[in-house]
């Protein structure tokens, strides 16, 4: 069976456009099977919209990692137009539907790419994700090591994890590489970490 998060799904295409509702606006999205929760924005995903930290001061450097086709990401980038906003992901799919879809809102503050194609350079100063924990523990771990290396001093991680999919084994690995790590919700299924330097 086709994975949410292969490079090139190969099932057969079938777009539709969902709602994401939020308190501080509305906006609909193109997704397409192959591509995580494409029939409704996921539980996890509004929790982090939701509950996640407030608009940054401007100017500043956002990733969302595992993209998707870009709930989070168009969300961050209508929240901080002056920000740019990274949206990375591994499925070519998704990665389309998120261009289609903050191109279709007038975002132009959303730089879309592949993993390999992040600049080298980046530092980042907010990282929001629904990370892709199917990959199994050694890829994210790698995934999370990889940008969480790239956060700026003063830099922090706003992650979401399905408490039956090992929020808090994912929190205690997080602290035994050295982040300070707060449960800012938990709320049905979810815990949101914040990830920052000790
Ligand atoms: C749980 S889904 C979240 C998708 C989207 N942010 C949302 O909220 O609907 C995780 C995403 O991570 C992507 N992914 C898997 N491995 C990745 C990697 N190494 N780097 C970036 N994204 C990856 C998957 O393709 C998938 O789209």
């Amino acid at each position: 069976m086709s994975q949410y998060f292969e490079a090139d799904p190969s099932v057969a295409s079938k777009k539709q456009l969902i709602e994401l509702v939020l308190p501080d606006g509305s906006i609909e999205l193109t997704t397409d099977r192959g591509v995580f929760s494409a029939d409704r924005v996921d539980g996890g995903t509004k929790l982090l919209l939701l509950d996640g930290p407030e608009p940054v001061a401007d100017d500043q450097t956002l990733v969302d990692v595992g993209c998707g086709y870009g709930p989070i990401a168009c969300t961050l980038a209508r929240r901080n137009p002056t920000a740019t906003v990274w949206a990375v992901d591994v499925n070519q799919r998704a990665r389309d539907l998120c261009t289609t879809n903050a191109a279709n809102l007038g975002l132009d503050n959303v730089q879309v790419t592949t993993p390999d194609d992040v600049p080298a350079d980046l530092i980042v100063d907010r990282i929001w994700s629904n990370p892709p924990i199917r990959v199994g523990k050694a890829v994210l771990h790698e995934i999370l090591e990889f940008w969480l290396a790239r956060l700026s001093p003063a830099g922090s991680a706003h992650l979401v994890v399905q408490k039956h999919l090992g929020a808090d084994s994912l929190h205690r690995w997080l602290e035994t590489q050295g982040w300070a790590v707060d449960r800012r919700a938990s709320r049905k299924a979810f815990r949101l970490l914040d990830v920052t330097r000790p």
